[in-house]
């Protein structure tokens, strides 16, 4: 027969290592093993929330704060130009052939990723003789020139990388790996030029 440290004790005997009681708390309410150990589980759970929930939910924070380019965004300057202010609608009439514009879509100026070229390859109406691409080399993702060469070409400033508007942003120069990646746009009725969806390539460094 089993007999418990509460029969042990009423018998008079001490309780032992065994008794569940002996674990919980002494004679004297000093700190028993197990509130020790449960304290100490306690401890490391907490620990282990911090050292890793934390930066999981900070991330998780950047991440909700990181906006893409998309379909319906509209573009506006990147910075003034052309007698317009950073931030106001680009018309697509307002592009003379030869030229380039740099925009970020409406609102999301914070993700450098998002800015764009916008480039006049060809006398047109609406989106006829507009291009538009990243303007983000795909060598070291340097901001590439505002401004077109005399040859009417894309230029990077960091490493020379040349890039053909008119043909796909072809790299016609330096040692960018790969063409810019393409924006497909639209113009609106009131002749603003808008996001027809992200970029088709990854922006940037690959
Ligand atoms: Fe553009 Fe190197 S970053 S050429």
């Amino acid at each position: 027969m089993t007999i418990t440290g509460d029969q042990r004790q009423l018998q008079g005997g001490a309780p032992t290592h065994d008794d569940d009681d002996y674990y919980e708390q002494d004679n004297f309410g000093r700190f028993s093993r197990r509130n020790m150990l449960r304290w100490l589980i306690g401890l490391s759970t907490g620990a282990f929330a911090l050292a890793f929930g934390v930066p999981t939910f900070a991330i998780k924070s950047l991440q909700l704060t990181v906006q893409e380019i998309g379909a319906g965004d509209q573009l506006v300057y990147a910075t003034a130009a052309s007698g317009a202010a950073a931030g106001d609608p680009i018309q697509a009439s307002a592009i003379q052939v030869g030229s380039a514009v740099q925009a970020f879509p409406k609102g999301k100026a914070d993700n450098q990723q998002n800015l764009v070229e916008i480039v006049r390859t060809a006398p047109g109406s609406g989106k006829e003789g507009l291009v538009a691409y990243s303007a983000i080399c795909t060598h070291l993702g340097c901001v590439v020139y505002a401004n077109l060469t005399n040859e009417g070409r894309i230029g990077c400033p960091c490493h020379a990388s040349q890039f053909d508007p008119a043909n796909d942003a072809a790299v016609v120069g330096g040692p960018a790996p790969r063409p810019l990646p393409s924006l497909p746009i639209e113009v609106a009725a009131d002749g603003t030029i808008t996001a027809a969806g992200p970029f088709d390539g990854k922006v940037g460094v690959a």
